[in-house]
């Protein structure tokens, strides 16, 4: 018997799998996200929105979320004229002459209150020291500062501030780097498809930032995903995926190929109760397979995390793809997984395709050959996809060290 959650928003029933694998011994009941010196509750964001997302938008739509973003606040004189100057044609801006207080009062409506999300300042500023301020503000607080490099309201690009810092690498560089000598727990929000996904991530990450918020933009297409699996790939940046995220589905297209939350903007206006509804998704998900944002397979489009599913190498396939690009051979890669795996019970399987759940796919592809297995040796489904993510950080660990091909770069 199978659980079928194809098209079933019921919470309960979010995976393909045995309910028998489901039920046996769940292991990882919670979620552990940790960035820097923050502990975040789980991994759906509130995002940013001007003029609308300050604390008592978060108390009425965003309290169960992981990370609620407030903002964008415009930190100096140039920003908030050019915030007054979006205001009078319409559009809806924070000016907020004396930002640091407001941004204090802001924070301090959260205190005393159980289990509040983390909060996250969004901010622009054509200047060093606010910046510096604010990163002080938030690190006081346990909070995140996260520069706003995706504002594209004219006022704002005129003053160099926003997206056009994503055209001048060294710039944004430099002024990562300054406001992380404060220990600020950083995120930078970005546009992709802008200028080259993977450079900028390197250049972000290079700099010192913890964070990259991607706003995974394809005009007239939804999100592209692709962008996201760019910088999984290319870094070891937290990243919090963004852009029509809208329900379960969505957001789990986003952890698979590498967000490790998702944020929503939109939706939230326009779906109440999105955010709760996603938080108890998720949750769920997470209990019942251990690993809410494992990757799809590479042959669905997934990142190089998704090696740990990756059959024995005996055809051609796509992971001849990633194993090019990393220099290995399809033995070395075969070498790699079994000496990972020596001692776990994923050396166990003989009844699977190839011999052992080694070589075996995610919980999420109904297998009832690999639940036969999971059932005879007595691990649940959860604990089977920890001792997968175990292998895929092991794998990774390796292929880092290892020179990356460009001429070969997906
Ligand atoms: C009205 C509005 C205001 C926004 N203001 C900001 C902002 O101040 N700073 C920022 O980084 N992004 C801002 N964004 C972008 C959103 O955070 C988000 O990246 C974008 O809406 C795509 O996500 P969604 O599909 O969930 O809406 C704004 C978006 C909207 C709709
Ligand atoms: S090895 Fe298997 S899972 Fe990996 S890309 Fe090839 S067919 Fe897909
Ligand atoms: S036994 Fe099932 S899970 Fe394992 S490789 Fe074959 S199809 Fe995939």
């Amino acid at each position: 018997m199978f659980v079928d959650p194809r098209g079933n928003s019921d919470t309960t029933t979010l995976i393909y799998t045995s309910p028998d694998v489901l039920k046996r011994g769940v292991y990882l009941t919670e979620f552990d996200i940790h960035v820097g010196y923050i502990h975040i509750k789980n991994p759906i964001a509130l995002a940013p929105m001007a003029g609308i997302t300050n604390i008592d938008f978060v108390m009425d739509n965003a309290m169960s979320a992981g990370i609620a973003v407030i903002g964008g606040y415009n930190l100096d004189d140039a920003t908030n004229e050019a915030a007054r100057r979006i205001n009078e044609r319409g559009r809806a801006e924070f000016l907020t002459p004396d930002p640091i207080e407001h941004m204090r009062r802001e924070l301090d409506r959260l205190k005393g209150i159980d289990n509040p999300p983390t909060v996250a300042l969004n901010v622009r500023s054509t200047e060093i020291t606010p910046l510096i301020k604010a990163a002080l503000l938030a690190k006081e607080y346990d909070a995140i500062l996260e520069i706003d490099c995706h504002c594209r309201q004219p006022e704002m690009i005129d003053i160099g501030v926003g997206e056009p810092l994503l055209h001048d690498l060294p710039k944004l560089g430099s002024i990562i780097s300054k406001v992380k000598k404060t220990g600020v727990v950083l995120s930078v929000k970005t546009r992709s498809g802008i200028v080259d996904d993977r450079e900028l991530a390197v250049a972000i990450e290079g700099a010192g930032a913890d964070i990259i918020h991607i706003d995974a933009m394809e005009p007239g297409f939804g999100a592209d995903y692709n962008a996201i699996k760019t910088v999984r790939n290319a870094t070891d940046l937290f990243i919090i995926g963004n852009n029509s995220v809208t329900d379960f589905r969505s957001a789990k297209d986003m952890f698979g190929y590498g967000s490790d939350m998702v944020s929503l903007a939109r939706a939230v206006l326009e779906i109440p109760g999105v955010i709760d509804t996603l938080v108890r998704s998720v949750t769920t998900f997470q209990k019942q397979t251990g690993w809410y944002n494992a990757p799809k397979h590479i042959c669905s489009g997934g990142d190089d995390r998704a090696l740990a599913f990756c059959c024995l190498p005996v055809k051609r396939c796509a992971l001849m793809q990633v194993l090019r690009r990393y220099g290995m051979t399809p033995q070395e890669f075969a070498d790699l997984k079994v000496e990972l795996s020596r001692g776990t019970p994923l050396e166990l399987g003989d009844n699977t395709c190839f011999g052992t759940l080694i070589w075996c796919c995610k919980l999420t592809k109904p297998c009832f050959m690999r639940d036969a297995v999971l059932a005879q040796i007595g691990i649940s489904g959860a604990r089977y996809m920890e001792l997968k993510k175990r292998l895929s950080e092991g794998i990774l660990e390796h292929l880092e060290k290892l020179p990356i091909s460009a001429a070969v770069n997906d």
